[in-house]
């Protein structure tokens, strides 16, 4: 994702040669109430990356937020002329969805994992303090259109709990603190990185991403942190291995794992059912008595 001078853009401004992003634009090249020409190309191009058409919906809709902010009712009915849908379908998956937004988004989203892990690690009090920082609620976005602000579920990123994720780069291992320093220095224009490397950009410029338009910046930043990589780290200094794996001769493959899963039960069932047979114990109970 791609960053314009100080790591700030603001909401409106220009993504795209020759196409301004701004809702209800009447720049030249827009066509009266709807999508600009620009844009409808882009969304047929998406199309045609799967086999059926009707598959390119999501990252179609991300293409509608990178230009209109969020899923306005006039890309909702351009998804759906250009899918052969109807503009009930077409809501019926922006409104699945929580990362599809009904409402205009600020340039920075800042969502707050307050899920179990995140939660008891801090996040509940990082989202709290936001809130009062911001002056702001839940889904809601700060007057300047800088911040909007929302809790969010899981991000598979507990081992750094608690998680800020802003414009779906991650911010690792908050505290009230520093989240309040982040979403100050996003106001600010401050040029802010992801804890793992990556500089932010604008939540446009990352739902332009997300819609499958590369900004060439998905390598930077590590694959995988210390943190993650710990497990494996100590399992390879004890030498251990997965079940199923070099010492059992499997391949520790998941149908190996199950393979064996199974027989072990039938061995063990078997086992069972001779000892009772061995023992002269009654079975008049029946032998699923016998667990
Ligand atoms: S609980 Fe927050 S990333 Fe998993």
């Amino acid at each position: 994702m791609s960053t314009e001078g100080n790591g700030v853009v603001s909401t409106g401004s220009t993504t795209r040669a020759g196409s301004t992003t701004r809702a209800g634009s009447t720049t030249p090249g827009i066509a009266a109430g709807g999508l600009d020409e620009a844009t409808l190309a882009e969304l047929r191009e998406i199309t045609t990356r799967y086999p059926q058409p009707r598959s390119a919906l999501l990252p179609m809709l991300h293409l509608v937020q990178s230009v209109e902010g969020r899923v306005t009712s006039r890309g909702i009915e351009a998804c759906a002329d250009i899918l052969g849908l109807s503009a009930a379908e077409v809501s019926g998956v922006a409104t699945f969805y929580t990362m599809y937004k009904r409402r205009p988004v600020g340039d920075y989203h800042v969502g707050v994992c307050t899920n179990t892990l995140c939660a008891v690690m801090g996040g509940d009090a990082i989202f709290e303090r936001l809130k009062d920082h911001l002056d702001i609620g839940n889904d809601e976005t700060t007057e300047d259109g800088k911040i909007t602000l929302e809790h969010v579920e899981c991000n598979a990123a507990c081992d750094y709990a608690p998680v800020v994720m802003v414009n779906w780069e991650f911010m690792d291992n908050q505290t009230p603190e520093s989240a309040t320093t982040l979403v100050d220095d996003l106001r600010a224009g401050a040029e802010v990185r992801s804890t793992r490397g990556p500089r932010i950009c604008t939540w446009r410029e990352a739902e332009r991403v997300l819609a499958g338009f590369p900004d060439d910046r998905a390598d930077e930043g590590p694959a995988a942190g210390p943190a993650t990589l710990l497990g494996l780290r100590i399992a390879k200094e004890r030498g251990w291995t997965a079940p199923g794996g070099e010492e059992s001769g499997g391949t520790g493959s998941p149908a190996d794992t199950k393979q064996q899963a199974q027989d072990t039960s039938y061995s063990d069932r078997a086992r069972s059912e001779t000892d009772i047979e061995e023992s002269g114990a009654d079975t008049a109970g029946g032998k699923d008595d016998v667990k």
